[in-house]
């Protein structure tokens, strides 16, 4: 048989695509969207909060690598304002080629003590909002006949109990996410559509700063960096490299698949075995 190579840096490439990244304001929403443009794509990032918490950084993205970018408050709760956004991002971009739904909170809290407002408030923001912007997506997608790429953001939580963390309705959610992912990777694929999830570890951002110092003792906060086999907290950019791959022509073959970023904790730990202060 003949060889059939191809080089691979231009599989890697988004120009000219754009993507909504929601809960982009900040954090690995905000992180991922960068790489987006730096790698020539366009960015619509959804967000409750009125504008980029690093308004500087994001106002530098056009001129820095090209990108068309968008801002739009957006709370993925509410129905209409998902619809909103949507119709938004469409006056300026005409299409889209995927999307990012990184909109998420966490609870760290015994399970017998969560309440029913805080289960609802984990899923219909990590869940249900995830769920309704990819169906915008899809079927905007569907309609266009254009193959697409979707990145869901599952967790470790989708894989394991946390070493010193109580998170069972966001460990639900988390679970959701990446079975969502797996299930439309196969419904979705005679569109040319994919969807793929990473699963972060113990990422610094706002979300396990104030997790971490919520807790009773340091020494249970600090089970982010003593757990992981690599004994490290994770930075927002550890993420990039993946998200990159799956929202490219470098994963063409790849649906329903999913990375764990976790420093190897979602394989287990040993060192990190917890104590608790008294
Ligand atoms: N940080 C971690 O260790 C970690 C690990 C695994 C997965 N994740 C997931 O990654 C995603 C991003 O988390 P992060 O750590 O960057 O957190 P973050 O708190 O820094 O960012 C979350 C963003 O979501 C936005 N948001 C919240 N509610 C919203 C709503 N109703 N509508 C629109 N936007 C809303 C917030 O304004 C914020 O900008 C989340 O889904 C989170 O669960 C985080």
């Amino acid at each position: 048989m003949a060889s059939t190579v191809k080089n691979v840096r231009s599989t890697f490439e988004l120009s000219g695509r754009n993507y909504i990244v929601t809960g982009g304001a900040q954090g690995i929403g905000f992180t991922i969207s960068r790489a987006i443009c730096e790698m020539g794509g366009n960015v619509a990032i959804w967000d409750i909060q009125d504008k980029p918490v690093d308004d500087k950084e994001f106002n530098t993205w056009a001129t820095e690598f090209g990108s068309k970018t968008l801002f739009v408050q957006t709370d993925v709760t509410k129905k209409e304002s998902l619809e909103a956004a949507f119709k938004k991002t469409l006056d300026v971009f005409k299409t889209v080629d995927g999307c990012v739904p990184s909109a998420g909170i966490a609870i760290d809290k015994p399970f017998i003590d969560q309440t029913w407002d805080e289960f609802n408030r984990i899923q219909e923001i990590n869940v249900r909002g995830t769920f309704f912007a990819v169906q915008m997506v899809a079927r905007h997608l569907i309609e266009q006949k254009k193959p697409g790429s979707i990145l869901l953001i599952a967790s470790q939580s989708a894989h394991i109990a946390l070493p010193g963390y109580r998170m069972a309705a966001y460990n639900t959610s988390k679970g959701g996410v990446m079975m969502l992912a797996k299930v439309l990777g196969v419904e979705l694929a005679p569109h040319g559509i994919r969807v793929n999830t990473i699963s972060p570890g113990f990422v610094d951002s706002d979300q396990t700063r104030n997790i971490r110092e919520a807790k009773p003792s340091k020494r249970e906060g600090e089970q982010m960096w003593l757990a992981p086999p690599n004994q490290r907290l994770s930075k927002q950019s550890d993420l990039t490299g993946a998200a990159i791959y799956f929202l490219s022509d470098a994963s063409i073959h790849t649906t329903s698949a999913d990375i764990a970023i976790t420093g190897g904790l979602h394989a287990g730990t040993i060192d990190g075995l917890i104590s608790y202060e008294k």
